[in-house]
């Protein structure tokens, strides 16, 4: 009888990249970075910093600090992006995109979710930075989600796109635009029947949880991101039009860390950390669905090609072998408490070439 260890199934894989990632900044940027860079070899970099990321200048320091967090070894992208507000003209986007190092604008409604504040009241204030933007083919990238507190959260998504976003796609009928973090329905089937130029991303939470996962056996902080989970049907709208190998929607995981005591709190903040397994989360969802043929091309080829970047040439590996996901990861002085805490994801990455 041989003593040799089953043979595992394993999965080679073009590296992905991440097309909507928060890092952060100083010891929370130190403590998430790794995780990204072991998986991905470029990511679209969130600029919801405290205070936001509205300049050109901002954004080539927080380069430098993401390059300069960086563990010795490891090599990784950060491409960067500027947010959107009010009074973000012309002269700045023409810096932006004569930089080299910014892929995208930012456009949060003010209020509407994390570090929001100083977003967009109204976006007729933007017409000088979309006209730019248009010109010089720097795409939009939108957190779609109406601010209105008066709006039912669960509608928000469909209710900014049928107010604010529709009619912005056709009055810039060339600009490129994102709907970031698709998480319904109505978010799918706008991105399926609009123009083209317009696409989506999809995390790992909006395409594996619905609404229930709030509040399963109690209120469940952790589950809590923007735009909010919706229901089954919802769900299963975003897992469909994955299965159909739609190249609009692609691999972006909102991974958004908070500490532990500003989530577990009366007042909790809104975002899910995945970082430390997006990928593998990405691949044990795909698997159970039966389209685990679809991820090369959402993970890996639809988004450089949106962006129009190269795809990656380098190689990861996935091994179908479960693992047990820590309580929480240390994060500066506090702790995060990451998707699957304490439970186990079927698939890990593997360390070495195998
Ligand atoms: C994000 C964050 O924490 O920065 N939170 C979230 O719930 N997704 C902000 C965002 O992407 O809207
Ligand atoms: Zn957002
Ligand atoms: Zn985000």
């Amino acid at each position: 009888m041989s003593s040799l260890p089953p043979r595992r199934a394993q999965l080679l894989l073009r590296r992905p990249d991440d097309w909507h990632l928060h890092l952060r900044d100083g010891a929370a940027l130190r403590a998430v970075l790794p995780f990204t860079a072991a998986r991905f070899a470029r990511a679209i970099v969130m600029p919801n910093l405290a205070p936001p990321v509205t300049s050109t200048a901002l954004a080539l320091a927080y380069r430098e600090r993401i390059l300069g967090a960086l563990p010795a070894g490891m090599r990784f992208q950060p491409l960067m992006t500027l947010y959107l507000t009010d009074h973000t003209n012309a002269a700045e986007i023409e810096r932006a995109h004569a930089s080299g190092a910014i892929y995208g604008c930012k456009l949060y409604p003010a209020g509407a979710t994390t570090h929001s504040d100083a977003g967009v009241t109204d976006v007729a204030h933007l017409a000088p930075a979309l006209e730019t933007m248009m010109r010089l083919d720097l795409p939009l990238l939108v957190h779609g989600e109406a601010s209105d507190a008066r709006v039912d959260v669960f509608e928000r998504e469909a209710h900014f796109i049928e107010h604010i976003l529709a009619p912005l796609v056709e009055r810039y009928p060339r600009l490129r635009v994102v709907l970031e973090h698709v998480s319904s329905t109505a978010g799918v089937q706008f991105v399926c029947a609009a123009r083209p130029g317009v696409a989506a991303t999809i995390t790992p939470q909006h395409l594996m949880l619905n609404r229930n996962a709030l509040f399963s056996g109690g209120l469940r902080p952790h589950h809590y991101c923007l735009p909010v989970l919706k229901g089954e049907r919802d769900r299963r709208s975003i897992v469909e039009v994955v299965a159909g190998g739609n190249p609009r929607f692609f691999l972006g995981t909102d991974s958004a860390p908070h500490a532990r005591h500003s989530k577990e709190s009366a007042c909790g903040c809104a975002g899910i950390f995945s970082a430390h397994a997006a990928i593998e989360l990405y691949a044990e969802l795909f698997e159970a669905e039966g389209i685990l043929s679809r991820l090369p091309a959402f993970a890996s080829e639809f988004g450089p090609d949106f962006y129009r970047l190269a795809r990656n040439s380098e190689q990861i590996t996935l091994v179908k072998e479960a693992w047990s996901v820590p309580s929480a990861y240390a994060f500066g002085e506090a702790e995060l408490v990451p998707l699957r805490a304490g439970e186990t994801i079927s698939w890990r990455l593997a360390s070495e070439p195998a």
